[in-house]
């Protein structure tokens, strides 16, 4: 969505107008919250504003269908919207594995087999998991040692799991049902916002129109 080309300035400056006008709009909801936390409310104490999310999510991937881009996207708009976590990001379903996709944290597993893990459980139910203490989860994959509560979401696109929201904890219990029905809306935003087929290894594959590609 963002290139630097000329023809794209004029349709930059608009995306970057719209979501500066949406992370404006944040301010009055984030107040609130922030007075809230003052005054020691724990239930509002990681209270995410998911229409807002939803909204940044829209505009973050308006006219634009690339995976990879709009992943990269929507994890730096996690990252700035969830409170206490360590970790955010996506785990693409390819080749009956799960593979590494954008994220924010420290470095993680690259590849995890169906029903390994959290995500794997994930991948090969179908189910959202919401783990509460991930020491207490068999098989858990402890990928940043801070991690102590785990939520991971399906992404589906034409019924199809395609790809795992998985967002990490220091705090135990630090995700709500309140988390799960968000971010579920937000993993159905991003199930139709993006081209699922394309990237991944056949995007690095040089065009059949070059002619060293051609060559054995
Ligand atoms: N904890 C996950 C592995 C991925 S990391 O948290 C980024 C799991 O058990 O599947």
């Amino acid at each position: 969505m963002i290139t630097l080309s000329k023809g794209n300035v004029n349709r930059n400056l608009v995306f970057l107008e719209k979501y500066s006008i949406i992370i404006q709009r944040a301010r009055p909801a984030s107040a609130q919250i922030c007075r809230a936390r003052q005054k020691g409310h724990a239930a509002m104490k990681n209270q995410t504003d998911y229409i807002l999310l939803c909204q940044q999510l829209e505009a973050l991937t308006e006219g634009e269908r690339d995976t990879i881009a709009n992943l990269a996207n929507a994890s730096a708009a996690f990252h700035m919207n969830l409170s206490d976590i360590n970790w955010v990001g996506f785990y693409l379903a390819r080749e009956g594995q799960l593979i590494l996709g954008p994220f924010q944290g420290r470095p993680a597993c690259v590849r995890i087999a169906f029903g390994k893990g959290v995500c794997g459980t994930a991948a090969a139910t179908g189910e959202t998991q919401l783990v509460a203490n991930v020491h207490e989860f068999a098989g858990h994959i402890a990928c940043d040692a801070a991690s102590n509560s785990e939520i991971v979401v399906p992404i589906r696109h034409a019924g199809k799991l395609v790809a795992l929201l998985d967002i990490d904890s220091p705090s135990f219990g630090r995700f709500t049902q309140d988390d799960r029905e968000g971010l579920e809306r937000c993993a159905a935003l991003l199930g139709e916002a993006c081209d699922w087929a394309v990237g991944g290894a056949a995007a690095f594959r040089r065009p059949a129109t070059d002619p060293a590609a051609e060559k054995p």
